[in-house]
């Protein structure tokens, strides 16, 4: 988040927020310095802080936040973090929060274990609960993300795909967690499950919105204002928004010319150049920007509240976001 923008989000819930980066810290602790070494790197690079935000403010717009918002909003923020890490390896990406990335530093090997050892730290953590029922959510909501990538996968090179099965990749790899974060929040501040069931279509709605967004960047993007390495989802030929619509709209020859250029190496740019004039990112920018619509739409019952107006905020933010 642009530091101003992140301030005004994240500022009725700031002491919760440090807490949270404390209580990171604090789980990955090991008595080994060579593990030390490696989860020091990454409690270094802080990103958006997205996922614990939503749990925050989700748990103080339906009630009264509890110290199981702090661990569930860290378990989320791990969760994401091992996602990253192992996405990383994935699309051998460089770059990440403006440093460089595991992968790039210590290698695969070191980057998988890694991941590894987040996830199982995240579940460490969230079993400290006395209620295992964000355990269960958390772990149904982990299911959900690998689903989400192995679908993605087994997808790659399909320059047929569609949108829906498109939506259903994101809906899982990325919403699904997003989701899982604001229905704990409104849960552990005990509202009813309606509302429960309201903050998690939010999200659902939120995050799809989200990961648009982030295919936008990938493909159109500046990399040194995201942070992160781009030009990556078209280098491993898995299709996004954009080029699925500009792959059924544009004029037969810029088609043909897309599919061929999708199956070199080093294409990126030569596809942004053909994607920018066109009606392609427009399309994507407009079906994320209803997506955020019916988002707000979920929420727009809820008791009027700071904590809700943030929320309505951070909802634009996710599509005009520049990083
Ligand atoms: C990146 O997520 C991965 C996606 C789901 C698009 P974020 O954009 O929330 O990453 P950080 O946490 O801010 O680095
Ligand atoms: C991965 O999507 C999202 C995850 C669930 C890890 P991306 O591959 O687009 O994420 P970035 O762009 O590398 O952050
Ligand atoms: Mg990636
Ligand atoms: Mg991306």
């Amino acid at each position: 988040m642009r530091a101003v923008m992140h301030q005004l989000l994240t500022d009725g819930i700031a002491p919760e927020l440090t807490a949270v980066d404390r209580l990171f810290e604090r789980e990955l602790e090991s008595d080994l310095a060579c593990v030390n070494q490696l989860t020091r790197y990454v409690s270094r690079f802080r990103g958006k802080m997205l996922r614990p935000t939503l749990v925050l403010l989700c748990g103080k717009a339906t009630g009264t936040l509890t110290p199981a918002h702090i661990t569930v909003a860290t378990v989320v923020e791990m969760v994401h973090m091992a996602t990253l890490v192992h996405d990383d390896v994935l699309d051998e990406a460089d770059m990440r929060r403006r440093g460089a990335t595991i992968n790039h530093l210590k290698g695969n090997e070191a980057a998988v274990m890694l991941g590894d050892y987040l996830i199982s730290h995240s579940y460490h953590l969230c079993s400290s609960l006395n209620d295992q029922f964000a355990a269960r959510v958390i772990s149904k909501t982990t299911n959900q993300v690998c689903e989400g990538e192995l679908l993605q996968l087994s997808n790659r090179d399909n320059l047929e795909l569609d949108e829906e099965t498109y939506i259903t990749i994101i809906s899982r790899k990325t919403a699904s967690l997003i989701a899982a974060s604001c229905y704990l929040g409104a849960r552990l501040s005990g509202a009813d499950e309606t509302t429960c069931r309201k903050l998690e279509k939010f999200g659902l709605s939120l995050g799809i919105a989200f990961q648009i967004q982030d295919d936008i960047l990938d493909l159109i993007g500046d990399p040194s204002e995201v942070g992160k390495t781009l030009g990556i989802d078209v280098e491993k030929r898995k299709l996004t928004l954009p080029i699925i619509h500009f792959l059924r709209s544009a004029p037969p020859e810029h088609q043909d010319l897309c599919r061929s250029l999708l199956q070199e190496n080093g294409a990126a740019e030569r596809i942004r150049n053909l994607l920018i004039p066109s009606d392609s990112i427009a399309y994507a920018k407009d079906r994320s920007k209803r997506l955020v619509e019916r988002a707000k739409q979920c929420i727009a019952d809820l008791p009027d509240s700071e904590s809700k107006q943030t929320l309505l905020m951070m909802a634009e933010y996710t599509v005009t976001r520049n990083q």
